[in-house]
Protein backbone atom coordinates (compact mmCIF):
# COMPACT_ATOMS: atom_id res chain seq x y z
CA UNK A 1 0.00 0.00 0.00
CA UNK A 2 0.81 2.83 -0.57
CA UNK A 3 1.08 5.98 1.32
CA UNK A 4 -2.20 7.80 0.49
CA UNK A 5 -0.97 11.22 1.29
CA UNK A 6 1.42 10.82 -1.92
CA UNK A 7 -1.64 11.15 -4.04
CA UNK A 8 -3.69 14.45 -3.23
CA UNK A 9 -6.84 13.77 -5.73
CA UNK A 10 -8.72 16.45 -4.10
CA UNK A 11 -6.83 19.50 -5.02
CA UNK A 12 -5.62 18.32 -8.31
CA UNK A 13 -5.91 21.53 -10.77
CA UNK A 14 -6.01 19.52 -13.90
CA UNK A 15 -8.80 17.40 -11.78
CA UNK A 16 -12.07 17.08 -14.10
CA UNK A 17 -14.46 17.73 -11.10
CA UNK A 18 -16.04 20.79 -10.59
CA UNK A 19 -15.12 23.04 -7.72
CA UNK A 20 -16.55 25.65 -5.60
CA UNK A 21 -14.67 28.50 -7.69
CA UNK A 22 -15.37 26.86 -11.03
CA UNK A 23 -18.85 27.32 -10.20
CA UNK A 24 -18.58 30.97 -9.99
CA UNK A 25 -16.42 31.65 -13.07
CA UNK A 26 -18.01 29.07 -15.29
CA UNK A 27 -21.22 30.77 -14.74
CA UNK A 28 -20.12 33.88 -16.21
CA UNK A 29 -17.36 32.33 -18.74
CA UNK A 30 -20.61 30.10 -20.14
CA UNK A 31 -21.93 30.81 -23.40
CA UNK A 32 -25.37 31.00 -23.53
CA UNK A 33 -26.20 30.49 -27.34
CA UNK A 34 -24.79 27.52 -29.74
CA UNK A 35 -22.58 30.37 -31.85
CA UNK A 36 -20.91 31.34 -28.86
CA UNK A 37 -20.27 27.32 -28.01
CA UNK A 38 -17.04 26.42 -29.18
CA UNK A 39 -16.19 22.40 -30.89
CA UNK A 40 -18.61 19.28 -30.28
CA UNK A 41 -19.91 20.58 -33.88
CA UNK A 42 -21.63 17.26 -34.60
CA UNK A 43 -23.68 17.15 -31.59
CA UNK A 44 -24.38 21.26 -32.45
CA UNK A 45 -25.57 20.31 -35.54
CA UNK A 46 -27.88 17.88 -34.68
CA UNK A 47 -29.36 19.79 -31.60
CA UNK A 48 -30.04 22.58 -34.28
CA UNK A 49 -32.14 20.75 -36.16
CA UNK A 50 -34.21 18.66 -33.49
CA UNK A 51 -34.76 22.59 -31.91
CA UNK A 52 -35.96 23.78 -35.05
CA UNK A 53 -38.02 21.15 -36.06
CA UNK A 54 -39.51 20.73 -32.69
CA UNK A 55 -40.46 24.92 -32.79
CA UNK A 56 -41.66 24.57 -36.12
CA UNK A 57 -44.00 22.21 -34.85
CA UNK A 58 -44.91 24.17 -31.66
CA UNK A 59 -43.96 21.15 -29.28
CA UNK A 60 -41.15 20.30 -27.11
CA UNK A 61 -38.01 18.61 -27.41
CA UNK A 62 -37.73 14.54 -26.99
CA UNK A 63 -35.31 13.84 -23.91
CA UNK A 64 -32.01 14.19 -24.96
CA UNK A 65 -29.13 11.55 -23.25
CA UNK A 66 -25.72 13.54 -23.12
CA UNK A 67 -22.53 11.60 -22.07
CA UNK A 68 -19.19 11.75 -21.85
CA UNK A 69 -16.46 12.72 -19.63
CA UNK A 70 -16.47 15.48 -16.82
CA UNK A 71 -15.58 18.81 -17.67
CA UNK A 72 -16.50 19.17 -21.04
CA UNK A 73 -19.77 21.70 -21.19
CA UNK A 74 -22.81 19.35 -20.76
CA UNK A 75 -24.32 21.41 -18.26
CA UNK A 76 -23.41 24.43 -20.33
CA UNK A 77 -24.93 22.90 -23.57
CA UNK A 78 -28.11 21.89 -21.76
CA UNK A 79 -28.30 26.00 -21.05
CA UNK A 80 -28.42 26.74 -24.23
CA UNK A 81 -30.79 24.28 -25.90
CA UNK A 82 -33.05 25.66 -23.02
CA UNK A 83 -32.53 29.29 -24.27
CA UNK A 84 -33.01 27.87 -28.15
CA UNK A 85 -36.10 26.64 -27.06
CA UNK A 86 -37.17 29.88 -25.01
CA UNK A 87 -38.24 27.58 -22.14
CA UNK A 88 -36.90 27.66 -18.52
CA UNK A 89 -33.67 25.99 -17.28
CA UNK A 90 -33.95 23.91 -14.08
CA UNK A 91 -31.25 21.95 -12.67
CA UNK A 92 -30.84 19.58 -10.57
CA UNK A 93 -28.22 16.15 -10.03
CA UNK A 94 -28.89 12.56 -9.23
CA UNK A 95 -27.58 12.49 -6.21
CA UNK A 96 -29.71 15.72 -4.39
CA UNK A 97 -32.86 13.67 -5.24
CA UNK A 98 -33.31 11.35 -2.69
CA UNK A 99 -37.06 10.83 -2.14
CA UNK A 100 -39.55 10.11 -4.63
CA UNK A 101 -41.34 13.72 -3.23
CA UNK A 102 -38.16 15.57 -4.34
CA UNK A 103 -38.89 14.83 -7.70
CA UNK A 104 -42.37 14.83 -7.67
CA UNK A 105 -42.06 17.91 -6.52
CA UNK A 106 -39.84 18.82 -9.25
CA UNK A 107 -41.69 17.78 -12.08
CA UNK A 108 -45.39 19.27 -10.80
CA UNK A 109 -43.63 22.84 -10.62
CA UNK A 110 -42.57 22.20 -14.34
CA UNK A 111 -44.15 24.76 -16.92
CA UNK A 112 -45.19 23.25 -20.18
CA UNK A 113 -42.01 22.85 -22.35
CA UNK A 114 -39.36 23.79 -19.61
CA UNK A 115 -36.22 21.53 -19.54
CA UNK A 116 -34.95 19.98 -16.80
CA UNK A 117 -31.34 18.98 -16.44
CA UNK A 118 -30.70 15.38 -14.13
CA UNK A 119 -26.73 15.92 -13.56
CA UNK A 120 -25.09 12.48 -12.91
CA UNK A 121 -28.54 10.92 -13.80
CA UNK A 122 -27.03 7.43 -13.64
CA UNK A 123 -26.75 8.08 -9.90
CA UNK A 124 -30.64 8.12 -9.51
CA UNK A 125 -31.89 5.22 -7.16
CA UNK A 126 -34.43 2.67 -8.37
CA UNK A 127 -37.29 3.85 -6.82
CA UNK A 128 -36.71 7.22 -8.01
CA UNK A 129 -35.48 6.21 -11.42
CA UNK A 130 -39.07 4.63 -11.42
CA UNK A 131 -41.29 7.46 -11.11
CA UNK A 132 -39.33 8.97 -13.70
CA UNK A 133 -40.54 6.11 -16.85
CA UNK A 134 -44.13 7.10 -16.86
CA UNK A 135 -43.33 10.79 -16.21
CA UNK A 136 -40.94 10.47 -19.50
CA UNK A 137 -43.15 8.58 -21.49
CA UNK A 138 -46.98 9.64 -20.71
CA UNK A 139 -46.09 13.02 -19.03
CA UNK A 140 -48.10 11.57 -15.80
CA UNK A 141 -46.84 11.45 -12.20
CA UNK A 142 -48.22 7.98 -10.49
CA UNK A 143 -48.67 8.35 -7.17
CA UNK A 144 -49.40 5.50 -4.38
CA UNK A 145 -51.74 6.96 -1.80
CA UNK A 146 -51.63 5.15 1.72
CA UNK A 147 -50.60 1.52 2.43
CA UNK A 148 -51.52 -1.93 2.52
CA UNK A 149 -54.98 -3.40 1.03
CA UNK A 150 -56.16 0.33 1.08
CA UNK A 151 -53.42 1.97 -0.84
CA UNK A 152 -54.48 3.09 -4.54
CA UNK A 153 -52.66 4.88 -7.23
CA UNK A 154 -53.42 8.17 -8.43
CA UNK A 155 -52.24 9.53 -11.93
CA UNK A 156 -51.37 13.13 -11.84
CA UNK A 157 -50.72 14.87 -15.87
CA UNK A 158 -47.84 16.81 -15.80
CA UNK A 159 -46.98 20.00 -18.91
CA UNK A 160 -44.56 18.09 -21.44
CA UNK A 161 -41.20 18.65 -20.79
CA UNK A 162 -37.98 17.83 -21.70
CA UNK A 163 -35.56 15.73 -19.74
CA UNK A 164 -31.96 16.22 -20.53
CA UNK A 165 -29.99 13.59 -18.65
CA UNK A 166 -25.98 13.94 -18.11
CA UNK A 167 -23.56 11.09 -17.14
CA UNK A 168 -19.70 10.21 -17.47
CA UNK A 169 -20.74 6.91 -19.02
CA UNK A 170 -24.28 5.82 -20.65
CA UNK A 171 -23.38 1.91 -20.21
CA UNK A 172 -23.77 2.80 -16.24
CA UNK A 173 -27.43 3.83 -16.67
CA UNK A 174 -30.72 1.07 -16.80
CA UNK A 175 -31.15 -0.06 -20.10
CA UNK A 176 -35.31 1.13 -19.14
CA UNK A 177 -34.28 4.66 -18.73
CA UNK A 178 -31.72 5.01 -21.32
CA UNK A 179 -34.47 3.56 -23.99
CA UNK A 180 -36.63 6.67 -22.64
CA UNK A 181 -34.50 8.95 -24.32
CA UNK A 182 -35.18 9.84 -28.03
CA UNK A 183 -32.20 11.58 -28.31
CA UNK A 184 -28.17 10.45 -27.63
CA UNK A 185 -25.10 12.57 -27.47
CA UNK A 186 -21.91 11.53 -27.07
CA UNK A 187 -19.82 14.65 -26.24
CA UNK A 188 -15.74 14.41 -27.41
CA UNK A 189 -12.37 15.69 -26.09
CA UNK A 190 -11.59 19.14 -27.59
CA UNK A 191 -9.15 19.92 -29.79
CA UNK A 192 -5.97 21.58 -28.58
CA UNK A 193 -6.91 24.74 -31.31
CA UNK A 194 -10.62 24.34 -29.76
CA UNK A 195 -9.50 24.85 -26.71
CA UNK A 196 -7.22 27.57 -27.46
CA UNK A 197 -10.05 29.24 -28.72
CA UNK A 198 -12.18 28.58 -25.37
CA UNK A 199 -9.05 30.25 -23.54
CA UNK A 200 -9.01 33.61 -25.89
CA UNK A 201 -12.71 34.15 -25.06
CA UNK A 202 -12.45 33.46 -21.35
CA UNK A 203 -9.40 36.10 -21.50
CA UNK A 204 -11.36 38.63 -23.09
CA UNK A 205 -14.25 37.95 -20.97
CA UNK A 206 -12.17 38.40 -18.08
CA UNK A 207 -10.27 41.31 -18.99
CA UNK A 208 -7.16 39.30 -19.40
CA UNK A 209 -4.42 40.05 -22.15
CA UNK A 210 -2.96 36.85 -23.74
CA UNK A 211 -1.67 36.11 -26.85
CA UNK A 212 -2.18 33.37 -29.74
CA UNK A 213 1.17 31.36 -28.59
CA UNK A 214 0.19 31.78 -24.50
CA UNK A 215 -3.61 30.61 -25.25
CA UNK A 216 -2.09 27.70 -27.24
CA UNK A 217 0.42 26.45 -24.31
CA UNK A 218 -2.24 26.24 -21.93
CA UNK A 219 -4.72 24.50 -24.23
CA UNK A 220 -2.11 21.81 -24.79
CA UNK A 221 -1.76 20.80 -21.32
CA UNK A 222 -5.29 21.19 -20.50
CA UNK A 223 -6.27 17.50 -20.92
CA UNK A 224 -8.94 18.06 -24.09
CA UNK A 225 -11.35 19.43 -20.85
CA UNK A 226 -12.25 23.26 -21.25
CA UNK A 227 -13.40 22.80 -17.25
CA UNK A 228 -9.36 22.68 -17.31
CA UNK A 229 -8.56 24.87 -19.78
CA UNK A 230 -10.49 27.88 -17.70
CA UNK A 231 -9.06 26.93 -14.38
CA UNK A 232 -5.54 26.61 -15.81
CA UNK A 233 -6.03 30.30 -17.40
CA UNK A 234 -6.53 31.72 -14.00
CA UNK A 235 -3.89 30.42 -12.40
CA UNK A 236 -1.38 31.71 -14.97
CA UNK A 237 -3.26 34.98 -15.19
CA UNK A 238 -2.21 35.46 -11.53
CA UNK A 239 1.61 34.83 -12.16
CA UNK A 240 1.21 37.20 -15.25
CA UNK A 241 -0.23 39.64 -13.00
CA UNK A 242 2.60 39.00 -10.16
CA UNK A 243 5.72 37.70 -12.38
CA UNK A 244 4.95 39.79 -15.49
CA UNK A 245 3.11 42.57 -16.52
CA UNK A 246 0.04 41.11 -16.53
CA UNK A 247 -0.07 39.95 -20.41
CA UNK A 248 -0.30 35.72 -20.70
CA UNK A 249 2.79 35.33 -23.40
CA UNK A 250 4.18 32.21 -24.29
CA UNK A 251 7.39 32.16 -21.63
CA UNK A 252 4.68 33.20 -18.75
CA UNK A 253 2.54 30.27 -19.38
CA UNK A 254 5.47 27.77 -19.51
CA UNK A 255 7.15 29.14 -16.35
CA UNK A 256 3.70 29.65 -14.61
CA UNK A 257 2.64 26.05 -15.58
CA UNK A 258 6.50 24.79 -14.89
CA UNK A 259 5.40 26.02 -11.49
CA UNK A 260 2.06 23.99 -11.15
CA UNK A 261 4.02 20.88 -11.47
CA UNK A 262 1.85 20.02 -15.00
CA UNK A 263 4.15 18.90 -17.93
CA UNK A 264 4.50 19.62 -21.62
CA UNK A 265 1.05 16.87 -22.32
CA UNK A 266 -0.72 18.69 -18.89
CA UNK A 267 0.26 15.27 -16.96
CA UNK A 268 0.46 16.20 -13.23
CA UNK A 269 2.37 14.58 -10.51
CA UNK A 270 -1.15 12.50 -9.78
CA UNK A 271 -0.94 10.96 -13.09
CA UNK A 272 2.98 10.17 -13.30
CA UNK A 273 2.99 8.51 -9.79
CA UNK A 274 0.11 6.44 -11.06
CA UNK A 275 2.08 5.40 -13.97
CA UNK A 276 4.92 4.80 -12.19
CA UNK A 277 3.20 2.91 -8.95
CA UNK A 278 1.75 0.47 -12.53
CA UNK A 279 5.48 -0.21 -13.78
CA UNK A 280 7.41 -0.33 -9.87
CA UNK A 281 5.01 -2.27 -8.74
CA UNK A 282 3.16 -4.64 -11.03
CA UNK A 283 6.03 -4.42 -14.11
CA UNK A 284 4.24 -2.14 -16.24
CA UNK A 285 0.90 -4.54 -15.96
CA UNK A 286 -1.20 -6.01 -16.16
CA UNK A 287 -2.77 -5.13 -13.17
CA UNK A 288 -6.66 -5.12 -12.06
CA UNK A 289 -8.58 -2.05 -11.60
CA UNK A 290 -9.79 -3.22 -8.06
CA UNK A 291 -5.86 -4.04 -7.18
CA UNK A 292 -4.86 -0.70 -8.26
CA UNK A 293 -7.76 1.60 -6.97
CA UNK A 294 -6.43 -0.41 -3.41
CA UNK A 295 -2.37 0.24 -4.33
CA UNK A 296 -2.99 4.18 -4.48
CA UNK A 297 -5.91 4.26 -2.08
CA UNK A 298 -8.71 5.63 -4.72
CA UNK A 299 -11.74 4.26 -5.74
CA UNK A 300 -11.54 2.29 -8.66
CA UNK A 301 -14.67 4.74 -10.25
CA UNK A 302 -12.88 7.68 -9.56
CA UNK A 303 -9.80 5.67 -11.61
CA UNK A 304 -12.45 5.03 -14.47
CA UNK A 305 -14.35 8.27 -14.81
CA UNK A 306 -11.64 10.56 -14.02
CA UNK A 307 -7.90 9.67 -14.12
CA UNK A 308 -7.99 7.28 -17.16
CA UNK A 309 -10.02 8.74 -20.08
CA UNK A 310 -7.03 11.13 -20.72
CA UNK A 311 -4.11 8.43 -20.08
CA UNK A 312 -5.65 6.31 -22.60
CA UNK A 313 -6.67 9.27 -25.19
CA UNK A 314 -3.06 9.81 -25.60
CA UNK A 315 -1.86 6.35 -25.03
CA UNK A 316 -0.16 5.87 -21.97
CA UNK A 317 -2.48 3.71 -20.72
CA UNK A 318 -4.39 0.29 -22.30
CA UNK A 319 -7.28 -1.56 -21.03
CA UNK A 320 -6.88 -5.38 -21.42
CA UNK A 321 -9.62 -7.69 -20.17
CA UNK A 322 -6.58 -8.71 -17.55
CA UNK A 323 -6.11 -5.45 -16.22
CA UNK A 324 -4.69 -2.06 -17.26
CA UNK A 325 -0.97 -1.42 -18.95
CA UNK A 326 1.10 1.26 -18.94
CA UNK A 327 2.30 1.51 -23.04
CA UNK A 328 5.81 2.06 -24.41
CA UNK A 329 5.09 5.75 -25.18
CA UNK A 330 4.49 6.36 -21.52
CA UNK A 331 7.59 5.10 -20.69
CA UNK A 332 9.65 7.18 -22.80
CA UNK A 333 7.37 10.15 -21.50
CA UNK A 334 8.57 9.33 -18.12
CA UNK A 335 12.19 8.53 -19.26
CA UNK A 336 12.34 5.02 -17.95
CA UNK A 337 13.31 2.09 -19.20
CA UNK A 338 10.67 0.08 -21.69
CA UNK A 339 11.56 -3.68 -20.96
CA UNK A 340 7.73 -4.84 -22.46
CA UNK A 341 5.07 -5.97 -20.36
CA UNK A 342 3.92 -9.64 -19.87
CA UNK A 343 0.42 -8.99 -21.83
CA UNK A 344 2.34 -9.02 -24.96
CA UNK A 345 3.34 -12.83 -23.52
CA UNK A 346 -0.07 -13.77 -22.64
CA UNK A 347 -1.45 -12.72 -26.45
CA UNK A 348 0.44 -15.46 -28.17
CA UNK A 349 -1.25 -18.06 -26.22
N1 LIG B 1 -16.65 27.14 -21.87
C1 LIG B 1 -16.75 25.85 -21.55
N2 LIG B 1 -17.01 25.11 -22.64
C2 LIG B 1 -17.08 25.94 -23.69
C3 LIG B 1 -17.30 25.77 -25.07
N3 LIG B 1 -17.49 24.57 -25.60
N4 LIG B 1 -17.30 26.86 -25.83
C4 LIG B 1 -17.09 28.06 -25.29
N5 LIG B 1 -16.86 28.29 -24.01
C5 LIG B 1 -16.85 27.24 -23.20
Amino acid sequence: MIDETEFDFESRIVSTEASQEDGDVEINLRPKAFDEYIGQEKVKEMLKVYIEAAKGRGDSLDHVLLYGPPGLGKTTLSGIIANEMGVNFRVTSGPAIEKQGDLAAILTNLAPGDVLFIDEIHRLSRSIEEILYPAMEDYVLDIIIGKGPAARSIRVPLPKFTLIGATTRAGQLTTPLRDRFGVLLRLELYTHNELATIIKRSASLLEVEIDDEGAYEIASRSRGTPRIANRLLKRVRDYAQVKGDGKITLSIAQTALKALEIDELGLDNIDRKMLETIIKFYDGGPVGLETLAATIGEEAVTIEDVYEPYLMQIGFLSRTPRGRCVTRLAYEHLGLPYKGNTIQIKIDE
